[in-house]
């Protein structure tokens, strides 16, 4: 294959506290994906102090390091802007301020080398991560489980989504984040929750389980922030292990939730294709995926209902730019580009049927 039919993709990343950009080649039939460099700048430890991302201290990051990222990533692939086949960004959802920031960069890039620009949702960032290191086939059913998102998708097609459920209050990694805050692990909560389960006692505590059982694969995580913080108060907080045995049986119940919702996921996965595939995909990617509790809960569900279990590199799992640009690539493809006028969207569904719910 000539290097002229290969698509080459800048990506760009910026709507939480993540700044990236990358570099992602495909041929033009889409296949040899590969990433040719990247460049990430986790904000982790500017957002430390406050328990969480603040929108302001992020753009104005991402407005410091975004050049110079850019710049980077193209000078390790030894590439000029010429040969750039178009540009990715971010163009939400996520944290206003910097989705601006990435998608000026992308168009400005677009702009100056004559190229098309093309804003990619957060959201088929993640979804589509997987093929840019496996090749799984449409469709296939995907968990995003993060600090900002808790959904179920079946992934049809580029661009064509149906949202099977998703959270109606705080995303999962959030609640691991709120916990942790609680119990005064430390910040981000997912890996300081897992690390204290480790030594302590899972049936300890019966926290709720809200939604699990009832119809469709939504979720919901507020009533277990507040068992988690009654049982937190309840106790003497000093008493030997509490944290330990809040934190085993927190993940017990989170993982028990998300069992529950992805069975029934898994149902109306088959129901909608009719059964017909053999052994599809579930999907699982975002932060929350790391956990390791999780991820064995789930390749047992998969293995008992007829379901490949595929997780991508915990790197492509969470934020980045290669998920951005590989968007990019699948859209390019597809026809999809996009006017320079698009303007930046805090909210942007990825299946409009589902417009009343939050995603
Ligand atoms: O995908 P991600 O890096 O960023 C977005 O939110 O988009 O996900 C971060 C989230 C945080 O809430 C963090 O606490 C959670 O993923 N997380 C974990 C683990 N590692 C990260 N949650 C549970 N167990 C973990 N080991
Ligand atoms: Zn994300």
């Amino acid at each position: 294959m000539h290097q002229e039919q290969a698509i080459t993709m800048l990506g760009i990343e910026s709507s939480c506290d993540e700044t990236a950009a990358a570099i992602v080649r495909a041929d033009s039939d889409l296949s040899n994906p590969r990433i040719v460099s990247q460049a990430i700048l986790s904000q982790l430890e500017d957002h430390r102090p406050y328990g969480g991302v603040v929108p302001e201290i992020a753009a104005r990051a991402h407005l410091l390091h975004m050049d110079a990222l850019v710049e980077r990533v193209m000078t390790e692939a030894s590439i000029d802007y010429a040969e750039l086949t178009a540009v990715a960004a971010t163009s939400g959802p996520g944290l206003i301020g910097g989705v601006i920031i990435g998608m000026m960069t992308g168009k400005a890039v677009a702009l100056t080398h004559n190229i098309p620009y093309i804003g990619v949702n957060h959201l088929e960032g993640h979804a589509l991560s997987v093929r840019l290191v496996a090749s799984v086939p449409f469709p296939y059913l995907l968990l995003l489980i993060s600090g900002g998102h808790c959904q179920l998708l079946i992934v049809q097609d580029v661009n064509r989504y149906r949202l099977l459920g998703t959270t109606r209050d705080d995303a999962v990694g959030e609640a691991f984040d709120k916990t942790a805050k609680l119990l005064d692990l430390g910040y981000p909560g997912g890996p300081a929750i897992e690390k204290a389960a480790r030594g302590g006692d899972p049936a300890r505590f019966e926290f709720p389980l809200p939604m699990v059982g009832t119809e469709g694969c939504d979720f919901s995580f507020s009533g277990l922030k507040t068992a988690v913080r009654r049982a937190f108060e309840s106790e003497n907080a000093k008493q030997e292990n509490i944290k330990a045995d809040i934190a085993a049986s927190f993940q017990r119940t989170v993982g028990e939730i998300l069992m529950d919702r992805s069975l029934q996921a898994m149902d109306m996965f088959n129901k909608v294709t009719g059964g017909l595939k053999k052994e599809p995909a579930f999907v699982v990617a975002g932060g929350v995926a790391a956990n390791g509790e999780i991820r064995a809960r789930l390749t047992g569900l998969c293995a008992a209902n007829g379901f490949a279990f595929v997780a991508p590199p915990m790197s492509l799992c969470t934020d980045n730019a290669a998920m951005i640009a590989w968007a990019g690539v699948e859209r390019f493809r597809a026809g999809l580009t996009d006017d320079l006028s698009m303007a930046p969207r805090a909210r942007w569904p990825l299946d409009p049927d589902r417009l009343g719910f939050q995603q």
